[in-house]
C-alpha cells in the first residue's frame, strides 16, 4: 500500500514538472538526438532561421533530404521513422523558437541560456 501511494506520489510529481514547462520538451530531445550533433542546441538551431524558411525547409518532404545529399549520417536522420513520425512538432518547435520569436528562456535541465 505504501509503495502504491510513493508511485503516486511520484506521477503526479512528474506530471507537474511537465506541465511547468514554457516548451515541447519531447521534441526538444527528439531534435537533439537527429540534429544536434550537426547542429547544435534545438534552441540554437531555430534561432539561426526565420519562420518562413522554416516552413520552406519543411514544406516538401524532399528538400531536407536534398540539402544533406552529402551526407550519409544526416540522411540517416532526416529520412528516419522517428524524423517523419515527429515532423509536424519538430517544425512547429523550430518556427516556435525561430529568429524574430523573441523568445529567451532561463535555466532548466535541458537548456541554461548559452548558444551551443
Ligand atoms: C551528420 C550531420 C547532420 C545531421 C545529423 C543533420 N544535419 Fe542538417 N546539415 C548538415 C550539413 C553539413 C549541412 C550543410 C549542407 C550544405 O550547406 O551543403 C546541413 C544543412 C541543413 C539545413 C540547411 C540550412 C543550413 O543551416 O545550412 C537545414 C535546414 C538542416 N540542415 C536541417 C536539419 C535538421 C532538421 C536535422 C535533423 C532532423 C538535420 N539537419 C540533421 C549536417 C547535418
Amino acid at each position: 500500500m505504501q509503495h502504491l501511494f510513493k508511485l503516486l506520489i511520484s506521477a503526479l510529481l512528474i506530471q507537474t514538472l511537465y506541465g511547468a514547462e514554457k516548451y515541447d520538451s519531447k521534441t526538444f530531445r527528439v531534435i537533439t538526438k537527429l540534429c544536434g550533433m550537426c547542429h547544435g542546441t534545438p534552441f540554437y538551431f531555430a534561432k539561426q532561421k526565420d519562420e518562413e524558411s522554416w516552413m520552406e525547409y519543411f514544406e516538401e518532404d524532399q528538400t531536407l533530404v536534398k540539402v544533406h545529399q552529402k551526407d550519409p549520417e544526416a540522411l540517416k536522420s532526416v529520412q528516419s521513422k522517428r524524423f517523419r513520425y515527429y515532423r509536424e512538432d519538430i517544425l512547429k518547435f523550430f518556427i516556435d523558437n525561430s529568429k524574430y520569436s523573441g523568445v529567451v528562456h532561463g535555466c532548466d535541465a535541458n537548456f541554461c541560456g548559452t548558444h551551443h
